[in-house]
């Protein structure tokens, strides 16, 4: 018995549920020697901002507990750079692909979608809205905030609205965990025009060496990942999509077909793999077997039986 594993994201036809996470699958080409990447769902790129950014100074990344800390700090060439050395590859692959933006202000988001608009085998953006290693300056009525657009509904809306106006292809906002309603944040998403939401990103962490009394990241904090992140993500993904009509696409801590499947149960229409990318390469195709070995095992006949159908406990 063959399977329906296709779903949809906005515009976007997916013949499976399966991407991988922005920054932790480069841009593609290094992860060929590990599968074949024509049978992901789609790919998401590390993100990209208007002007070349080196990144954090090292120490960048830390191992913890069932986790890890990052904080690269956006490294990545530039909205040019993208263009001329990493988006002829990506377009070639032949799945979907979603180029990640980030701007330090909601003009510089719409900047790098605007410039990107011109560009074939481009299918949408994925907005970070949430990234935990820079500092942010947005500028809410005459008041600037040095703080992340995803922890206020009214920045979201700005970046979310700015980038609508200058682009049709399908747009995903993808937002952080660290606030204490996911409903109203996903919600101003949605209403200025987002035909996604994607959470989570990392939590804002930090890790002491101890001998020393120094963080261990230069950059002080970092962001937390992994499968300690997966319990918190799974209920942050439920509540959202109980307040938005939206897919929602989840994302902490994935590295296996049960795991994803908390996430389609609780209804994300789509789960993208981060960190186990760095323990196991083949860890989306993994993911992919596993998801289509369970429907089959249970003659489920379409994923769309599955998304969203947690039950009451009796
Ligand atoms: C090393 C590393 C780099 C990351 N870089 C980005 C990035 O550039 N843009 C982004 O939106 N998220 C970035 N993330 C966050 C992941 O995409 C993902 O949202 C988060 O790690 C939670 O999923 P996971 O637990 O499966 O890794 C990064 C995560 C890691 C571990």
């Amino acid at each position: 018995m063959g399977v329906n594993l296709s779903t949809s994201i906005g515009k976007v036809q997916l013949k499976n549920p399966v991407l991988v996470a922005s920054g932790t699958f480069g841009h593609a080409k290094e992860f060929e020697r590990f599968m074949d990447l024509r049978r992901l769902g789609a790919i998401v790129t590390k993100t990209i901002t208007v002007k070349p950014r080196l990144g954090n100074p090292p120490q960048r990344i830390v191992e913890t507990p069932s986790g890890m800390l990052n904080a690269i700090g956006l490294q990545n060439p530039g909205v040019e750079g993208f263009i001329t050395d990493k988006l002829p590859y990506l377009r070639k692959i032949g799945v979907p692909l979603f180029v990640s933006v980030m701007g330090y202000s909601t003009a510089e988001i719409a900047e790098v979608v605007g410039r990107l608009e011109s560009e074939g085998g481009i299918d949408g953006y994925e907005l970070n809205l949430s990234c935990p290693n820079v500092s942010y300056a947005a500028k809410v009525g005459s008041v600037s905030h040095a703080r992340m657009f995803a922890h206020d509904p009214e920045l979201v809306r700005q970046a979310v609205s700015a980038c609508r106006a200058v682009t049709s292809r399908t747009l995903i906002a993808k937002l952080g965990p660290d606030v204490s309603d996911i409903g109203l944040i996903a919600e101003a998403a949605e209403s200025a025009g987002a035909d996604a939401i994607a959470l989570i990103n990392t939590f804002v962490a930090m890790v002491v060496d101890v001998e020393r009394r120094v963080p261990v990241l230069a950059n002080k904090t970092g962001g937390l990942s992994g499968p300690c992140v997966r319990p918190i993500a799974v209920r942050l993904t439920w509540e959202a999509k109980k307040r938005v009509r939206i897919p929602v696409i989840g994302i902490g801590g994935i590295r296996n077909a049960k795991d994803a499947l908390e996430f389609l149960i609780v209804g994300a229409c789509a789960v993208q793999v981060g960190t186990a990318n760095f323990m196991n390469p083949a860890a989306p195709i993994e993911v992919l077997e596993g998801l289509e070995k369970h429907l089959k095992q249970r003659k489920i006949p379409a994923l769309t039986d599955v998304i969203g159908s947690l039950k009451d406990r009796a």
